[in-house]
């Protein structure tokens, strides 16, 4: 695997894959493809510029969001247990950095019983790195960070290379939820394909459960979600020259218990056609059409389990919040 430090400064390095995608690679295509389809839809992954970015981490902090604080709560409560039978000489790996928050309980426990601790966040945006970077080796002064700004399965190879120590990967924030099931299955796998015996992977995976707790917590009162939601059509009208007009469409989340996901629509509620200059065309939308923008999949124990299992991974710790709405799975190969 090609790679470049790209940032050298003490503490922290940064890594970059030779031919890593930038992560707005790929917009415009995946606009005009999803919009042209037969049924609408745009990956979610395109939610997060830096307008999106910053709604996110206020969606994180609405009372009707519970995930976010359900995970900050078992890591808070369990962490002595999840390091109990941690090597010494344990690396933290970071699978999409985030803001590090929850991350940061880990790094205390870990540095509570030993002198010094390596981080290697992976995620596809540098700002995100450098942000959470920065303010974690302000914080605690014996942390080193090495950071690979790539997509995850070329920066855990990239890790493998340097790390010779067993690693903790941490995959949290139940961003599983975005991919279909045969998704998540590959995807472990991928992971795992990188795992040696020691290794140990940490899934925060939302569980299934109510529609009455489940829809509000992406239709929000305040509506940040829907903000959320509509910032797409303003980000294809900034970069893409699109002409949406974000007042004809209307956020909505609905959960669908039977596939145990929330759907997330932008609905056009009149019979419009919305040009999108620069990439010539022209899209047609009934009253009523939705665009499907996101997929959040819900799980139940056994579903773990068995997504688990298709992986080749097999779990040895489980951990829930207190009202029992949110899970974390630690996991080693099979
Ligand atoms: C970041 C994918 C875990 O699905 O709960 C939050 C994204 N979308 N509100 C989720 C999201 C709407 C979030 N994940």
């Amino acid at each position: 695997m090609n790679s470049a430090v790209v940032v050298e400064k003490p503490r922290l390095s940064v890594i970059e894959a030779a031919d890593s995608p930038q992560d707005t690679d790929g917009f415009a295509k995946a606009v005009v493809d999803g919009l042209t389809a037969e049924r609408k839809s745009i990956p979610s992954r395109f939610f997060y510029d830096e307008i999106g970015s910053g709604l996110f981490e206020k969606i994180c902090d609405l009372p009707e969001y519970y995930l976010t604080r359900a995970e900050r709560e078992i890591l808070t409560t369990r962490a002595g247990d999840i390091l109990a039978d941690a090597p010494a000489d344990l690396t933290l790996v970071e699978l999409g950095s985030g803001s590090a928050v929850k991350t940061r309980l880990l790094i205390e426990e870990m540095l509570s019983s030993r002198e010094r601790l390596l981080f290697t966040p992976i995620d596809i945006s540098r700002a995100a790195i450098e942000d959470s970077a920065d303010r974690l080796l302000s914080d605690f002064d014996t942390l080193k960070i090495v950071a690979v700004r790539s997509d995850y399965h070329t920066g855990l190879s990239i890790l493998k290379q340097r790390n010779t120590g067993p690693e903790l990967i941490l995959w949290l924030g139940s961003s599983i939820g975005n991919l279909d099931r045969d998704e998540a299955v590959t995807f472990l796998q991928g992971i795992g394909t990188t795992m040696s015996p020691d290794d140990r992977l940490l899934v925060g995976i939302d569980l299934r459960k109510d529609a009455s707790v489940l829809e509000p917590a992406y239709d929000d009162a305040q509506r940040v979600t829907a903000r959320f939601n509509l910032n797409l059509l303003d980000r294809i009208n900034r970069e893409l020259g699109g002409r949406f007009d974000p007042g004809t469409f209307e956020h909505r989340a609905v959960y669908d218990p039977d596939r145990g996901r929330v759907e997330m629509h932008l609905v056009s509620w009149v019979c419009q056609t919305v040009a999108i200059d620069g990439m010539g065309v022209e899209i047609q939308f009934s009253k009523g059409e939705t665009i499907h923008t996101e997929n959040s999949y819900k799980y139940s124990l056994d579903e773990i389990d068995e997504v688990m299992q298709a992986a080749g991974l097999v779990r040895n710790g489980q951990w829930f919040d207190s009202e029992g709405r949110f899970s974390l799975n630690r996991m080693r190969k099979a």
